[in-house]
């Protein structure tokens, strides 16, 4: 329902050669200017517009932000998904309530089984056509072992080491849902963010659970480009 989800934004993409904008991503708000999302939504960007306080992405829309500048993690790797996390700043304040990011001391409040909730405009099917309405699903964290073997025979595997994974039977983010996040309810009860929509295999878990960019946790710096240079 409208304002339920104040710090959810559309992140909307400009990616050459093709002119205007040609992408559509979520992201969410972390700071009165701070836009949290993905890596793999902004790298070889060149155009960014967020929306921000508006449930129905179809014209008209009023709140439209710039992006000023852009941060990506220094360690994403695009080959493997590692460090799928990019900071936006917005070119100006935005009155919305930001969601707090969790906190590396509270991993127990979403261990494996914690329920757990997605939001976005993706897909409401496996090639679906994105949604207009901001969608919700509940999901629950799934245990780092059981999603290393479910994506075994993945290229890339999971990396528990900077991914999450979540997955219900029947719901999962889709395209279009990415970069936008996993929240789980801390101990006062109020929405964290402890992932960011980052990857999966098809659209409707728990066989293949979607994958998050871990928050919360102190990262890679061990990481080694491959082979390629990438
Ligand atoms: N990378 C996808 C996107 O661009 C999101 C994929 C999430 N998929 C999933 N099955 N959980 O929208």
């Amino acid at each position: 329902s409208p304002g339920e989800y104040p710090a959810q934004g559309w992140l909307i993409l400009d990616t050459p050669p093709d002119p205007g904008f040609d992408s559509e991503c979520g992201g969410t708000l972390v700071g009165s200017r701070w836009f949290l999302t993905a890596a793999h939504c902004v790298v070889g960007v060149t155009e960014f517009a967020v929306l921000l306080g508006d449930n129905d992405v179809q014209p008209p829309n009023s709140d439209w932000y710039g992006v000023a500048s852009v941060e990506v993690h220094a360690a994403y790797n695009a080959i493997t998904s590692q460090n799928d996390v990019a900071m936006l700043r917005l070119d100006r304040a935005a009155p919305y309530q930001p969601l707090r990011v969790i906190d590396p001391s509270e991993t127990t409040i979403w261990a494996p089984g914690t329920a757990a909730r997605i939001v976005g405009w993706g897909a409401t099917a496996e090639s679906g056509p994105p949604a207009d309405l901001l969608q919700e699903a509940d999901v629950r964290i799934v245990g780092d072992a059981t999603c290393q073997s479910a994506y075994e025979l993945n290229a890339p595997p999971m990396d528990p080491a900077t991914m999450v994974c979540a997955a219900d039977p029947g719901r999962d983010a889709c395209q279009g849902d990415s970069c936008g996040p996993l929240m789980v309810r801390d101990s006062l009860g109020s929405w964290a963010l402890v992932g960011i929509t980052s990857w999966g295999l098809g659209c409707d878990g728990p066989e293949s659970p979607g994958v998050y960019t871990r928050l919360g946790a102190p990262g890679r710096r061990d990481h080694r480009p491959d082979r390629r240079g990438g």
